[in-house]
């Protein structure tokens, strides 16, 4: 009799709404892709993970699972695959190794999650290997936090949405406590997304970047929470409740300096348009929804400042060519913009990034892989074949 050969696939995922603010513990709304990250794996008898990729740019890697893992160099693509294992080791402390052999058809550092659709995917060949289960909430937060190992301190969206999407739906992630709601993308609509040719390396320079907003975004909100009298260990969902934008901002604008008022103010405001991007999804008023993906590429380019000249440029082309509306997806700093316009405009869009962003960089003969259709797809599975 043949072994059975067993597959985990983990989707990527792009952020439709909801920028920079799921470590703020305010909710987002993303949808998994159908591009993903697969692992064919076997299980071992002894704690050694064997993993290679089909992508000759990725060295083999192997390492033994414990509680606490060295890393590799940062930067090194098995640092993902080690905290996953690390993470589990601390949950599940008899787990054995895996060998693993991974392929990807995501485009690495474009801001559509290939690093934690890799640990996701890992995670789970350790999990069905050695027989374990996880529910799957425990496991997203367990996951979430496991990142953090490999030195970005992520909010915890992309493991949720990676783990718990549904095929045709957006969801949106609430934190404390973590929750999952679906709501189906309207047909008719399409999501296209365009990568800017910028790569943004959440293991490499973006990473300073990227932690220094969760730390400012906390200092304000613990200014703010003074000045309003309230506890100094009140979260954002707690201070949208105690006041109202308006007075929050007013009050931001008399107690923070430098950047603060202006990080705050995208995280307060970007807060209340995925609470209004959920509806208008619902409603199917397609014409709202791009008015808020635009105003978000505003906030995050003026006032969060993680945008790029790149980045700017895609968006503003995508409008001009005919999508409703644009916006930088994912950490920003290079990467990706997801764009909305009607199905039968998509053609068009991409037309004319070809001919008005890419052949002018050189690239547009590889238009296919650099702009995608984005479809709504089911969270990461484990296949035998
Ligand atoms: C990265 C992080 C997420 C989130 C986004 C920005 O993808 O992993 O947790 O913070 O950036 O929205």
């Amino acid at each position: 009799m043949t072994p059975h050969v067993h597959v985990v696939r983990a989707p990527g995922r792009v952020n439709l709404i909801g920028e920079h603010i799921d470590y703020c513990g305010l909710s987002v709304l993303p949808m998994a892709l159908r591009r993903s990250v697969r692992i064919q794996f076997h299980p071992r008898s002894d704690r050694e993970m064997r993993l290679v990729n089909r992508d000759p740019r990725f060295a083999p890697s192997a390492f033994a699972v414990s509680e606490s893992i060295p890393p590799a160099a940062a930067g090194d693509w098995g640092n993902y695959a080690r905290a996953a294992a690390q993470a589990l080791a601390q949950r599940f402390p008899d787990l054995r190794g895996v060998n693993a052999l991974v392929e990807s058809d995501l485009p690495i550092a474009a801001g559509l999650s290939s690093s934690s659709a890799l640990l996701v995917a890992m995670a789970l060949a350790m999990l069905h290997a050695n027989g374990v289960s996880v529910a799957s909430l425990e496991l997203m937060d367990l996951l979430g936090r496991g990142e953090r190992y490999v030195g970005t301190a992520g909010g915890g969206m992309d493991q949720a949405i990676i783990l718990g999407a549904r095929a045709g739906c957006a969801s949106r992630i609430d934190f404390h406590p973590l929750r999952l709601t679906p709501t189906a993308v309207p047909a008719g609509w399409q999501f296209i997304v365009a990568w800017s040719l910028v790569h943004a390396e959440k293991s490499g320079a973006a990473r300073q970047a990227y932690n220094e907003r969760p730390r400012q975004c906390d200092e304000a909100r613990r200014l703010v929470a003074a000045r309003l009298g309230q506890r100094e260990d009140i979260t954002y969902p707690g201070l949208l409740g105690a006041a109202s934008v308006e007075q929050l901002l007013e009050l931001a604008g008399a107690t923070l300096s430098g950047v603060l008022p202006r990080r705050f103010r995208h995280v307060v405001t970007e807060g209340t348009r995925v609470v209004q991007a959920e509806a208008a999804m619902a409603a199917g008023d397609l014409a709202a929804f791009a008015r808020l993906l635009d105003a978000s590429h505003q906030s995050l380019r003026d006032d969060y400042e993680v945008s790029h000249p790149e980045l700017d440029r895609l968006v503003e082309l995508a409008r001009e060519a005919g999508a409703a509306g644009a916006r930088l997806t994912g950490a920003g700093f290079g990467g990706s913009i997801v764009a909305l316009c009607r199905v039968e405009r998509a053609p068009e869009v991409v037309a004319a990034l070809r001919e008005r962003f890419y052949a002018p960089r050189g690239a547009a003969d590889e238009v296919g892989r650099h702009v995608f259709m984005a479809e709504p797809s089911a969270g990461a599975e484990v296949m035998r074949t």
